[in-house]
């Protein structure tokens, strides 16, 4: 069925909806004829309802999303595909159970698109520091999903005694060295000790608990002559919290293992990350899989936007898409 994307479009940015990346690319690789999806970050449903539009009455779609904020605009763009879309509230690092319980035995399409969407940088719950809001930051704002166990052992720490850590808890709970741990290994940011230092000055006049205080304490923290870089100051702090928050190194490393467990012969997993630290592990995982088990990589280097989709949609530019294929058997 055709898709009038430019339609689609239009109406996302009246609703203010998350415009998906990479349309074009993921219909063209993941649609097949009677299909089973499952989009692990359903969001707002727009890779969702494109896959479903774009493929036969007899596929179907379950969308996993940790944010329960985000169903409700979900189910709303998906009510026309009826009952051939199922909505679960987990992390994809339960995709195995999910499509367990659906009933499904595998699964032709997967894709993740990482990280935020819009609605999280409109929220105030803490992931943007454009605006106002206390320091949460969890994608599951029930807190109720179990995440992964945490790599680093001061967050294993911190998960013994809150399992549903908010940035705000690490900010106050965690010791100088370790948030400069933290800053450095989730944020690669270079002066992750003199934030880490600034946070724990701020921590003697009480608790850190709003953006525009760590902001500031960004501010404070960087050397008059960096604040003005092609980047915001602070982006790079506010990345490493959501991360480690969220757990999304261990999240990704898990679903992907399970992913390529439960994908069909000839399935594909696709997967749209914004960053280096987790285009690493996609690109290492897929890199293994495609040599020593029975995969082929479909893109040998990642696919990045192209200049038109970066100039409609600022979000898109620094995302790259790899995708996997398991083998069809013989
Ligand atoms: C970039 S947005 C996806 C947007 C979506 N593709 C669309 O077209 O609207 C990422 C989504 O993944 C969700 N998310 C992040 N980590 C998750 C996880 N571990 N499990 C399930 N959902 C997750 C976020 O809540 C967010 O809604």
């Amino acid at each position: 069925m055709a898709l009038d994307l430019s339609t689609h479009s239009q109406r996302r940015e009246e609703r203010i909806l998350h415009q998906p990346i990479f349309l074009q690319e993921i219909l063209a690789q993941l649609v097949q004829p009677g299909a089973r999806y499952v989009d692990g970050t359903l969001g707002d449903g727009g890779h969702a309802k494109a896959l479903l539009a774009a493929s036969d009455e007899q596929s179907k779609l379950i969308g996993i999303d940790l944010d329960t904020e985000g169903h409700a605009r979900a189910k709303q763009e998906l009510l026309l595909f009826g009952e051939r879309v199922q909505i679960a509230h987990n992390t994809f690092a339960n995709i195995d159970e999910v499509v367990k319980q659906a009933g499904w035995e595998s699964v032709t399409g997967i894709l993740f698109d990482l990280g935020m969407s819009t609605h999280h940088l409109q929220a105030e719950r803490g992931f943007s520091f454009k605006n106002q809001g206390v320091l949460d930051m969890r994608f599951d704002p029930t807190g109720t999903i179990l995440l992964p166990e945490p790599t680093e052992i001061y967050l294993k720490r911190i998960a013994r005694k809150i399992s549903a850590y908010t940035a705000k808890d690490l900010l106050n709970n965690l010791h100088e060295d370790e948030l400069a741990d933290l800053l450095l290994t989730y944020g690669e940011e270079t002066f992750a000790e003199r934030i880490a230092g600034g946070i724990v000055q701020e921590r003697r006049n009480g608790d850190i608990d709003s953006v525009p205080q760590l902001t500031q304490i960004v501010l404070r923290a960087y050397p008059g002559s960096k604040r003005h870089g092609r980047i915001h100051i602070a982006t790079k702090t506010f990345q490493a919290l959501r991360i480690a928050v969220n757990r999304e190194y261990e999240t990704l490393q898990i679903a992907i293992k399970k992913s390529l467990e439960i994908l069909a012969s000839g399935g594909k997993l696709a997967i749209i990350s914004f960053h280096s630290g987790e285009d690493r592990i996609v690109k290492h995982r897929f890199r293994q899989a495609a040599q020593s088990e029975n995969f082929t990589l479909l893109t040998k280097h990642p696919i990045k936007p192209t200049f038109q989709e970066v100039k409609s949609n600022s979000w898109s530019r620094s995302a790259k898409l790899r995708i996997i294929e398991k083998n069809k058997s013989k």
